[in-house]
């Protein structure tokens, strides 16, 4: 049957509720929001939170839908669906909306930020919002950012030197920028999109993987590599992203009424990454897994060149001139 060989976009696009132009504040709208992420994981909460306000502040007339768990496919498949105008909203980190436009590379560097006041100053200020706003002619824009702590190498044995990279298979999303950090530091980077990490972990396709505390510890990719070795390489956000084409749906009441959540919903995740971050230490504790701390010096020395390639590109200069002036 014809029906079934349908791409996945047209489907999902004729599932889609918005089709109204110019809508008013009363129209009914149900926008979709698709994800790669567990209900368990922070930014999944916090989308939650953001579609209870929305329908609060519209009266019951705006509803987000949500359907986590890459259940409309990977990250990159998403973006692509918010690209076609098949899906309303997704959640993108820097790292996959890195290959879709390369502003979003700066957030991939390691050893960007001296610390998270520096990461929020840059994330949640003027720079950060310039950088959310770059991509509407590709076809979608950032409305919000969420924290998402610091990312280091977890395997079944420490790595506490660049040394103990080489010959490592390791998952990293697909930012060029991360393929490269990891070359650098002596290891071979393997991009795998997010649900597919533990099958690939449990079949031995990857030694090892890099992520936050918990994301580590809720995939159950701890239940593998039991050991964390702290790293910190990079602090990558998280981004919500709306298509351009929805965005031009809405009317400037819907709009307001979604930017409103949508800046409540950062306040609220970044209160509660904290405890999540904290709890998932306790638990890796539990669960007999260890993590350990790494001397920096040699990662950061190891990635020097990714800097120099920055240095280069005058569009990519300026911004990070711009990142390094917002610590003070
Ligand atoms: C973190 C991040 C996600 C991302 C994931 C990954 O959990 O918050 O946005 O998809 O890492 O490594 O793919």
């Amino acid at each position: 049957m014809k029906f079934l060989t349908l791409p996945r976009q047209i489907l999902c696009a004729s599932l889609m509720t918005l089709c109204a132009t110019g809508a008013n504040a009363a129209d009914k709208i149900t926008l979709k929001l698709a994800h790669n992420l567990e209900r368990s994981h922070v930014v999944h909460l916090a989308f939650e939170e953001l579609a209870k306000e929305v329908q609060q502040l519209s009266d019951g007339n705006m509803r987000i839908r949500i359907y986590p768990s890459s259940q409309m496919g990977s990250a990159r498949e998403t973006l692509e669906l918010l690209q076609n105008g098949a899906l309303d909203m997704t959640k993108g980190s820097a790292s996959d909306l890195e290959s879709f436009d390369n502003t979003y590379a700066i957030y991939n560097l390691p050893y960007l930020f001296k610390d998270q006041q520096h990461f929020n100053r840059v994330v949640f200020g003027e720079v950060g919002k310039e950088i959310m706003e770059s991509t509407k002619d590709k076809g979608f824009f950032g409305i919000s950012a969420y924290v998402a702590g610091t990312r280091s190498f977890y395997a079944k044995k420490p790595i506490t030197k660049p040394e103990d990279l080489k010959g490592l298979k390791i998952r990293v999303q697909a930012s060029p920028t991360t393929l490269k950090m990891v070359e650098l530091m002596g290891g071979s980077p393997t991009p795998i999109s997010f649900g597919e990490v533990y099958t690939a972990m449990q079949q031995g396709v990857v030694d090892g993987a890099e992520n936050n505390v918990p994301s580590w510890v809720q995939t159950r990719h701890i239940e593998i590599a039991k050991v964390f070795s702290e790293d910190e390489h990079t602090s990558i956000p998280d981004f919500l992203v709306i298509s351009t084409k929805t965005w031009q749906k809405l009317s400037p009441e819907q709009q307001q009424i979604l930017m409103k959540a949508a800046k409540n919903s950062e306040a609220y995740q970044q209160k509660l990454w904290e405890k999540v971050d904290a709890d998932s230490r306790a638990q890796a504790k539990a669960m007999g897994a260890t993590i350990v701390s790494v001397d920096k010096a040699p990662f950061r020395a190891a990635v020097k060149p990714l800097y120099d390639d920055f240095a280069k590109d005058p569009k990519q200069a300026a911004l990070l001139a711009k990142f390094e002036s917002a610590v003070e």
